[in-house]
């Protein structure tokens, strides 16, 4: 369990935005706003605790375990070591938006981590495969986070607000985002129409706040087992498809991109 020494610094009351102190069981602002912290180490900084389960459709437990396996085989292990690189050798404090089951945060260089997702369900896969890391469920949009109290933060394949990297990110620091590139897994996409293949290349562009992008391409070919748990860990939308069956030989494309704090 991380130390609340290191991330009280770091957090923020999802109510008042005010720092914590230590409390019994957990930490509270100065305004009496209270957190327990989980037996797994992560505080839950959800404003009203949790979400409508519907919130979270899609993120099942056997989803998240296929992302497990797949990630920690290395199948990713490119996106992972770019996405090293666009951090810069070290952070001292880094924060990963939409961290999932915690694996590109166990791959990141830094002193203190910390991953923040939605899902409970992944938070606490995350928080016991990783118990030197601080994780928190919260949301992407208004992060529970001091203003200027991280040196890097990043999001892969994740909602993220880019205000609030600005926000959280101290002068002089660093956001990264990997996001699809218009090639990414397209074996595995349902056939579409003209019109909205061209939609979803625009969707496929880096950020506009970039200033920096990375096309990262390769590819794969995959056991069964790996290629079966890649179909689980990738949206439904692509599943239903007919034509969407597993497939072995596929193409990862991403875009690595980056730019500077305030
Ligand atoms: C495709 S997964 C990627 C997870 C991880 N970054 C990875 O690549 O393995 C998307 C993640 O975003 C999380 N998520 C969705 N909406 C979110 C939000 N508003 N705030 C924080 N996390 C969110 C989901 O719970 C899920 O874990
Ligand atoms: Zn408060």
């Amino acid at each position: 369990m991380a130390e609340e020494a290191h991330y009280l610094p770091v957090l923020a009351c999802p109510h008042c935005g005010q720092p914590f102190r230590p409390a019994p069981h957990g930490i509270i602002c100065p305004s009496g706003h209270s957190f327990d912290r989980a037996r797994e180490g992560y505080v839950n900084l959800l404003p009203g605790g949790r979400l409508p389960s519907s919130s979270t459709a899609g993120d099942t437990t056997e989803s998240l375990q296929s992302r497990r396996r797949f990630l920690h085989a290395g199948w990713y292990q490119p996106i992972a070591q770019a996405l090293q690189s666009a951090l810069g050798t070290h952070s001292a404090t880094l924060l990963d938006v939409g961290c999932g089951e915690g694996w590109y945060l166990s791959q990141a260089n830094a002193e203190q981590k910390f991953g923040l997702d939605i899902s409970k369900r992944a938070v606490q896969m995350a928080s016991k495969f990783m118990p030197e890391a601080q994780f928190i469920v919260g949301t992407a949009h208004r992060l529970p986070v001091l203003n200027k109290s991280c040196d890097a933060v990043f999001t892969v394949f994740a909602p993220h607000s880019h205000s609030e990297y600005l926000r959280v990110l101290r002068p002089g620091g660093r956001w990264v985002t990997v996001t699809p590139g218009p090639q990414h897994l397209h074996e595995m996409r349902p056939k579409k129409d003209s019109s909205i293949e061209e939609r979803e290349r625009k969707r496929s562009e880096p950020p506009s706040e970039a200033h920096h992008a990375e096309r990262v391409t390769f590819s794969l070919s995959l056991p069964n087992d790996a290629a079966h748990d890649l179909f689980s860990m990738t949206p439904l939308r692509w599943q239903t498809a007919a034509d969407a069956a597993p497939v072995t030989s596929v193409t990862a494309d991403v875009w690595v991109s980056w730019g500077p704090s305030l």
